[in-house]
């Protein structure tokens, strides 16, 4: 039998502070009406000083290793998808590595904004697959609150803070029954890195960053792009729209989201949603999303869920699997 990814436990961290529409009204020439409309966001989370990436994302580690009654004598290696590290290096899936107490293996930071998540995913998938580990930690974590330009408003009401993590276990399977990772596909079109990015990094002098974004051409492309990606995933795997039975997307924006459930005929409550609750947590979102919905029960063992997302790069990418 071929070695096969399967998803066996999730976890998600949320600083407790939350901040509603309302109140960021205070400070930022906006309203609650205005972003609710145009996103469907009507709150976020951000973190306190000591929550920082490595902090959150070791969080959400524990909970997912302990939804798979795993320990860190089981994590070969870890994968943490992030725009907003602790530290230029150490890498900080090195720091969620001392924190939880894992002594060997492997761990780096990838960095493909909000598409981040399935590219971490994509890479454990092809190491697992590669028998290069047994376990891998795919962890998703962001503070964004620290990158945010205070005086745009069109982008500084649109995100949040928080970590998901899922523990990525070698099994055995073929076929679309079988449980795992069916396929990732992963995409990039650098042309189009002035659309969304930060414009400044340790690397350059004098220029901490901020986020920066023309959002309406993020919007025209993300639509475009992660519709392309929908039906690359189904073909890839010879299955129809009518085989999936969650949709779990980035959250970015409720009108993207709703458009992509269309697209794949979903009734809304086939599509996991927390942008209306997170807003946009970058990395973080598809993980923190799968590890709602399999917490509450909506998702459960076999169901067939697609996940997708698009982000600064542009990145973008789509991971089918079977739980
Ligand atoms: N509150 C109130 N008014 C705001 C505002 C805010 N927070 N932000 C912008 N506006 C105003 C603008 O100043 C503009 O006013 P004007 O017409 O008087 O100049 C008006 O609202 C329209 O601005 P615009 O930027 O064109 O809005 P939009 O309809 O394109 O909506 C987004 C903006 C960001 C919600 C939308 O483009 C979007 O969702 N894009 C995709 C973003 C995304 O998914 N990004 C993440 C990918 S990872």
């Amino acid at each position: 039998m071929p070695i096969r990814s399967i998803l066996a436990g999730t976890g998600a961290y949320l600083p407790a502070h939350i901040v509603t529409n309302d109140e960021l009204a205070l400070t930022v020439d906006t309203s609650d009406s205005w972003i609710r409309e145009r996103t469907g966001i009507g709150q976020r989370h951000f973190a306190a000083p000591h929550e920082t990436a490595a902090f959150m994302g070791t969080e959400a580690a524990r909970a997912a290793l302990a939804n798979a009654g795993a320990g860190p004598d089981d994590v070969d290696g870890i994968i943490l998808a992030t725009s907003t590290p602790d530290q230029a290096f150490p890498a900080t899936a090195l720091r969620v590595q001392a924190a939880l107490g894992v002594t060997r293996g492997f761990g780096f930071d990838l960095a493909a904004a909000c598409a981040g998540f399935i590219y971490a995913l994509s890479v454990a998938d092809g190491m697992i697959r590669a028998g290069q580990a047994k376990g891998i930690l795919v962890i998703g974590s962001e503070v964004y609150s620290r990158i945010l330009n205070w005086q745009d408003r069109g982008t500084c009401v649109l995100f949040g803070d928080g970590a998901g993590a899922v523990f990525v276990r070698a099994g055995e399977g073929s076929g679309c029954i079988d449980r795992g990772i069916l396929s990732t596909h992963i995409h990039a079109q650098g042309t189009l890195g002035d659309i969304l990015y930060v414009d400044g990094a340790v690397g350059q002098p004098d220029k901490p960053g901020h986020l920066v974004m023309h959002g309406r051409e993020v919007f025209r492309h993300a639509v475009t792009r992660l519709a392309e990606a929908v039906e690359e995933a189904l073909a890839a795997n010879g299955l129809t729209r009518r085989d999936v039975d969650w949709l779990v997307p980035h959250q970015a924006n409720a009108r993207i989201i709703d458009a992509m459930g269309r697209k794949l005929g979903l009734s809304s409550e086939r599509v996991v949603v927390t942008v209306d609750r997170h807003a946009n947590t970058s990395a973080a979102s598809v993980p923190l999303a799968l590890a709602e919905a399999c917490a509450d029960g909506r998702i459960r063992r076999g169901d067939l869920v697609l996940l997708e997302a698009l982000g600064g790069g542009l990145a973008w990418g789509s991971a089918l699997v079977r739980m």
